[in-house]
């Protein structure tokens, strides 16, 4: 699937880019199921906003419990500036939804679909990945206007295996550019320190630091502009992040998580599975 060029691309920046990998109509698919789930989602149940670096208020208790529960369930959450301060949506219901997680690619069809497939393996095969496994689904609209920023971490602070295996599978489901909130990754920062992990203690959840290198700054961070349909491969060390959408347009994505069953996967990362139900691989 990779040539040798991109392998050796993952290894010294740890990432690859590789456009044109899913077809306009898997991209439409995938957006018409996704728009078509946030505009079931019932309003008035859950206002649950996602964020990553806003504190938790005075619904922690139930928050916390839609948030938990949604490790292996579809759920929807809201912009952080999705309200105004009436309480009220500054914006149509389609365009409030911050994302759906994070369950999907075992749930829904349409997005089993995606998610799935023997082009994915042959790609999961290339980077290091022996038998995978999707432990989670994310579907980011980062909405036109308040979408909010991503702030600089690692994936593998929230997927912990030993060794090291997580590995992040992005989709441009829309063009990413500058302006409506690209991706920023640091080549070669997957050889950097993982700085935190997010670990679950019952109902409870924290983030801890680990290492004190600091988060890369603009003179060793690169946007990653890329045309819909483009899979963005990452090592779940490489510092990334993303600034808020100011245009006028969605900037949609989908991501999944992968990690190799022939690594120990931590009883302390908050998504598990069941014996009813197993998690899955791409094939
Ligand atoms: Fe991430």
């Amino acid at each position: 699937m990779l040539t040798a060029e991109q392998k050796k691309q993952f290894e010294d920046n740890g990432y690859v880019v590789l456009p044109d990998f899913k077809s306009h109509t898997e991209l439409a698919a995938l957006k018409a199921r996704a728009n078509t789930i946030a505009a079931g989602h019932d309003f008035d149940a859950s206002k649950d906003v996602f964020s990553t670096h806003a504190q938790r208020g005075p619904q922690a208790d139930r928050e916390q419990n839609y948030f938990l529960g949604s490790a292996n369930e579809i759920r929807c959450f809201f912009e952080e500036k999705a309200f105004g301060a009436d309480g009220a949506l500054v914006q149509p219901l389609a365009q409030s939804i911050n994302k759906i997680g994070h369950a999907m690619h075992d749930l829904d069809d349409v997005f089993s679909d995606f998610s799935h497939s023997e082009k994915l393996a042959e790609l999961a095969a290339d980077v290091g990945l022996g038998q995978t496994q999707i432990w989670q689904s994310m579907y980011i609209f980062k909405q036109p206007r308040i979408g909010g920023q991503v702030d600089w971490h690692q994936d593998a602070s929230f997927f912990k295996t030993t060794p090291q295996s997580v590995t992040t599978f992005w989709f441009a489901i829309d063009d990413a550019t500058l302006k409506n909130g690209c991706l920023w990754v640091e080549p070669g920062g997957h050889k950097s320190p993982l700085r935190q992990k997010f670990i679950r203690d019952g109902r409870q959840t924290k983030l801890i630091d680990l290492d004190d290198t600091p988060w890369p700054d603009t003179d060793c961070a690169i946007p990653v502009e890329v045309k819909a349909g483009t899979l963005v491969c990452f090592h779940g060390f490489l510092p990334h992040c993303s600034a808020a959408n100011i245009s006028d347009k969605a900037r949609h994505a989908y991501t999944l998580h992968v990690t190799d069953a022939a690594c120990d996967y931590a009883p302390q990362n908050w998504i598990q599975r069941s014996k009813e139900f197993p998690v899955s691989g791409f094939v």
